[in-house]
């Protein structure tokens, strides 16, 4: 069953009613100001860092679902009903309804007993602010007299201390009004330079600031007292819970048309400027005033949301695919690409699931993000990295993640998660092979963020690798310290108390547990280090990588296989984990898909066998499962992984981040048929049919999917923030299409299915524009190129004349 469709070429996902499953949401802003909006109009709005610069409230895990929001209410003047355009919070029936979640943007609205409603709302680039611009239409054969309600409410800007410090918070907002334009200053006259507003383009009948006003004491969000009454409280906000309201009457003939701009903004002022007269309390509000002033009229707003358009479809362009498969298409084209920016933006902060007060930006989370969005902004991923590694520990370990408002580390949720360092590596070897910007591994970067500290990038990386090295257990292989990816496999956690933290709690010396997984990661890492090794001409130390390499890949076929299947780990008693000798958990995904992604056993078939297992074990067809059996009980010695319940989560739910390194390893055997297949079963798209069993967005990754052992089979949760996103959108680009990026050039290695005759697709590579075309000719995956006509050996483009401004590239299939 469905809720809606695919409009490909506006690139909008149309949501034809509203009681959605979960509320759908899309996001708003790219760059500083963001919001979530979800398709009944729910959602908040932050500026940089969803916990400590809230502008708007939202309540999460509510009954109903999804209230606090960017409301409008209609109400007929002569009959006195009144309804919201976008369904909640009123939730009368409505005619038409839609929502169009597009590309930065989410227009929705409806028809009520003749009156229509449309509101579109984006962050125009380059601004702290959104713009909501409503279209109200009275297809009546009689003039309508309406009143239009806005409302928001405001957040006391720290989202974790608003939700819980309510002695203090019931006494300190505080706003201001003036020509109809509602401030919201709460705390500004101690230690804030920054305010919110809320305008609107009409001349307004009426507001409201403070909420009890607006609702009355002991009512709803769809049944505010003003809004029944059809006349405004002009209340003003002391303390309590200040919201804004504007109220505007419109009078519409029939046939009639009116749009009302609405801009809610943050505003920053100078600390030396912050009153205006200086010697008073009153806001400085000459910047947000020049901000009105332009963004309140329709034409500026409607030239704005074209420049937004064309920015995305800018970034878009940059990589788009023709492939006979209609889901590929979509995901690369449009939605894949478009996550990724909203992973690399939000990392695991802000979603209908992360409250935004939770996690800051992960350490490894956001150097995975990069393989998604690099080629999109290659600047703001070079900034994040740089961010990123500045925040590495001088032993080379990591904090687990920094706050993007003041980019310092910090360990609430844990350190010492010996997979961390890493992920720099890739992160950074993603970068250089699509920039080609070797530059970046001479910039001085601190470690921990200590001035005095700073040593070229490179040096990071040099500590990264080492870090391993330093920390090898009994049968030399990696330690797993707090844990490694899988953040729940805590094997020197044994918390039995309620309430710990899994990801804090340490009551081993961890000398015993290993990481095989940290171990393949340890080994694909070690050899991007020793190509960019060998590139600053430093043979020796690329050479010293190697041996390690090597020593550790001996290793693992020593001690991490299992006869069948790479192992998990060990534990704290030097016990296996993922073996054929455990009751439960038996064979783990991350393994089978993280060794053959980095090649290991490829030479002697036990890639193949690795991959076989995960088929017939761990294989749904809802997407591979992360172990089996499931725990069925909690075990002190592996952590949280046991703690939920079987087929969520870590213990055997679909993980859709992990599936996609099955699918790299099944197209590094030159298996297109299946790697294609498991992307297709977990590709969002491809699931909408499923929509009342998936549940979450059709448009988006989500990071789990309920496994076979769970009551509910196939429904997803966590859409959104995901390092699925990446992953996938890197399988199925670059080792399942093989558009490969590399250090030398753009490579062309395609392992697609065996039913595809080919394939099209345009890439945009270090400022040439590369035409690619695949065809079929035999049923292998061997590469015969042609560049501009001319044969080339092997399958790596070479690098063109720099100017060059397109490329044509043939590539046949034998
Ligand atoms: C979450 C975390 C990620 C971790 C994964 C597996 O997605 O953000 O860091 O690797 O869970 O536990
Ligand atoms: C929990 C989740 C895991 C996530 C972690 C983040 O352990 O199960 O997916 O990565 O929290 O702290």
């Amino acid at each position: 069953m469905k809720y809606g469709y695919f409009d490909d070429p506006l690139r909008e996902y149309v949501i034809t009613r509203p009681d959605t499953p979960l509320p759908w949401i899309n996001y708003l802003g790219c760059q500083a100001y963001f919001g979530i909006i979800s398709n009944t109009a729910g959602g908040y709005s932050f500026y940089r860092d969803a916990r400590l610069r809230r502008i708007t409230r939202y309540r999460y895990n509510n009954a109903p679902y999804d209230f606090g929001g960017r409301y409008i209410y209609l109400r007929d003047d002569a009959s006195g009903e009144f309804w919201s355009p976008s369904w909640q919070p009123t939730r009368r029936k409505l005619d038409d309804y839609s929502c169009r979640h597009g590309l930065g943007y989410t227009i929705i609205g409806s028809k009520y007993q003749g009156i229509e409603a449309r509101t579109r709302y984006f962050v125009p680039l380059d601004e702290n602010l959104e713009i909501w611009q409503t279209t109200v239409t009275n297809h009546r054969s009689q003039p309508a007299e309406l009143s239009v309600f806005s409302l928001v409410e405001f957040c006391l800007w720290d989202a974790q201390d608003d939700s819980t410090n309510f002695q203090r918070n019931f006494s300190i907002g505080e706003v201001e009004i003036e020509d109809g334009v509602i401030y919201h200053k709460t705390e500004y006259r101690e230690r804030r330079d920054h305010f919110a507003f809320f305008a609107c383009s009409e001349k307004t009948a009426g507001f409201d600031t403070q909420r009890e006003t607006f609702l009355g004491s002991y009512r709803g969000w769809d049944n505010p007292a003003v809004v029944e009454s059809g006349h405004s409280g002009n209340s003003l906000a002391h303390g309590w819970a200040p919201i804004g309201s504007h109220h505007v009457k419109l009078f519409l003939p029939p046939g009639a048309s009116r749009q009302i701009v609405l801009v809610l903004g943050y505003q920053e002022n100078p600390r030396d400027e912050k009153f205006d007269p200086p010697d008073s309390q009153i806001l400085n509000k000459k910047a947000a005033k020049a901000a009105l002033a332009k963004y309140l009229l329709p034409s500026v707003a409607d030239v704005s949301f074209e420049k937004l358009r064309r920015y995305w479809d800018e970034l878009l362009g940059l990589c788009q695919v023709d492939t006979p498969d209609v889901h590929t298409n979509r995901m690369v084209n449009i939605w894949n690409a478009y996550q990724c920016m909203a992973t690399f933006n939000m990392s695991r902060s802000a979603s209908f699931f992360e409250s935004g007060i939770g996690r800051g930006l992960g350490f490894r989370d956001s150097n995975q993000d990069l393989l998604g969005f690099v080629h999109m902004v290659p600047s703001r991923a070079r900034e994040r990295i740089v961010d990123l590694a500045a925040t590495q520990l001088p032993t080379g370990g990591a904090y687990h993640q920094y706050q993007p408002l003041t980019k310092q580390g910090n360990n609430d949720i844990g350190s010492g998660f010996n997979d961390d360092p890493h992920w720099l590596i890739l992160g950074i070897s993603a970068y250089i092979k699509e920039t080609g910007d070797w530059g970046i591994l001479d910039e001085p970067v601190p470690f921990d963020n200590a001035p005095g500290s700073e040593r070229p990038l490179y040096q990071h990386l040099q500590r990264s690798f080492r870090y391993t090295l330093d920390r090898l257990g009994p049968h030399g292989l990696p330690l797993i310290g707090r844990a490694d990816w899988n953040d729940c496999l805590n094997l020197n956690c044994f918390s039995d108390s309620p309430g710990q933290s899994f990801q804090t709690t340490t009551n081993k010396d961890g000398k015993v547990a290993e990481s095989i997984f940290i171990a393949a990661l340890f080994i694909h890492a070690g050899r991007e280090l020793a190509k960019i090794a060998s590139h600053r001409g430093l043979p020796a130390e690329c050479a010293s990588y190697l041996a390690e390499v090597s020593k550790m890949e001996a290793t693992i076929r020593k001690h991490g296989w299992d006869g069948e299947w790479f192992l998990r780990a060990y534990d704290d008693f030097g016990r296996k984990v993922g073996s054929k000798e455990c009751a439960e958990g038996k064979i783990f995904i991350e393994t089978q898909g993280f060794c053959t992604l980095a090649g290991i056993g490829l030479e002697d078939g036990t890639a193949e066998r690795a991959l076989e297992a995960t088929r017939k074990l761990l294989a749904t067809k809802h997407g591979i499962v992360l172990q089996q059996p499931a725990y069925s009980k909690y075990y002190l010695e592996l952590g949280e992984i046991s703690s939920y319940p079987p087929g969520y989560k870590e213990n055997a739910g679909i993980f859709c981040h992990n599936n996609p390194w099955v699918i790299i390893g099944e197209t590094r055997v030159g298996n297109g048929d299946a790697a294609h297949d498991y992307y297709t079963r977990i590709n969002p798209s491809a699931r909408e049919e499923i929509s009342e069993v998936h549940r979450c967005e059709p448009y988006v990754y989500a990071q789990m999917i309920a496994g076979a052992d769970a009551p509910t089979h196939g429904e997803a949760k966590n859409s959104w923030l995901t390092g699925t996103a990446a992953w996938n959108y890197f399988a199925i680009t670059q080792w399942i299409l093989g558009i490969r990026t590399d250090f030398d050039g753009l490579r062309i290695a395609p392992v697609i299915p065996g039913g595809w005759s080919g394939f099209k697709a345009t890439r945009k590579f270090r400022s040439t524009i590369y035409q690619i075309e695949v065809q079929r000719a035999g049923s292998g995956n061997q590469v015969s190129l042609e560049v501009d006509g001319k044969p080339v050996q092997g399958n790596l483009v070479p690098l063109p004349p720099a100017g060059t401004k397109t490329v044509a590239v043939k590539a046949t299939l034998r």
